[in-house]
């Protein structure tokens, strides 16, 4: 499958080598810094403006058995979100990546931009326990597929690494 992208010079570029592309650089965007904040700002920044049709791409983190937004790209959103509320609540609840393909079809989504039509939520799991979740929002429907979970909980891995001791 032919995917593009308009910040890649190559416009046959599959998804996969996209995903591989984007490990490498975010590894060495992360390297060196240790800070989860500032690793997750740049990881929003990196996603956002590499991934095509997206409209958000950001954090939110377990705070006190809710989550609660960190950084991100994109039109401004709910600060607070409860575990199993919407789709990051859903995918907290879980510990699972979860696939909406249309939003509008998912009981208690949280319409934080009226532009969202799909989304992925994956978890950051780290030692088996939740501490936030990577979520992303587009405008296309079924804009996210299994390569995407795959290709972003790598992603998402690499974060996780560069903050741990
Ligand atoms: N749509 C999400 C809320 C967060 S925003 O999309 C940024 C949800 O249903 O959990």
């Amino acid at each position: 499958m032919v995917f593009s992208m308009a910040s890649v010079v190559n416009p046959a570029m599959t998804k996969a080598n996209l995903y591989d592309q984007l490990a490498s650089q975010l590894s060495s965007l992360l390297a060196g810094e240790r800070d989860l904040i500032a690793n997750a700002a740049n990881f929003s920044a990196l996603v956002f403006d590499s991934l095509p049709d997206l409209n958000w791409a950001g954090f939110y983190f377990e705070r006190d058995g809710e989550l609660v937004l960190g950084p991100f790209q994109g039109k401004p959103a709910c600060v607070r979100i409860r575990i199993g509320q919407g789709v990051c609540g859903a995918g907290a609840a879980k510990c699972e990546t979860v696939i909406v393909p249309d939003v509008h079809q998912f009981p208690g989504h949280i319409a934080c931009d009226s532009a969202s039509n799909s989304e992925i939520v994956v978890p950051l799991l780290k030692d088996e326990k939740l501490i936030g979740v990577l979520d992303l929002d587009s405008p296309i429907k079924s804009r996210f597929d299994e390569e995407d979970a795959r290709g972003l909980e790598v992603l998402v891995r690499i974060l996780l690494s560069s903050v741990s001791s």
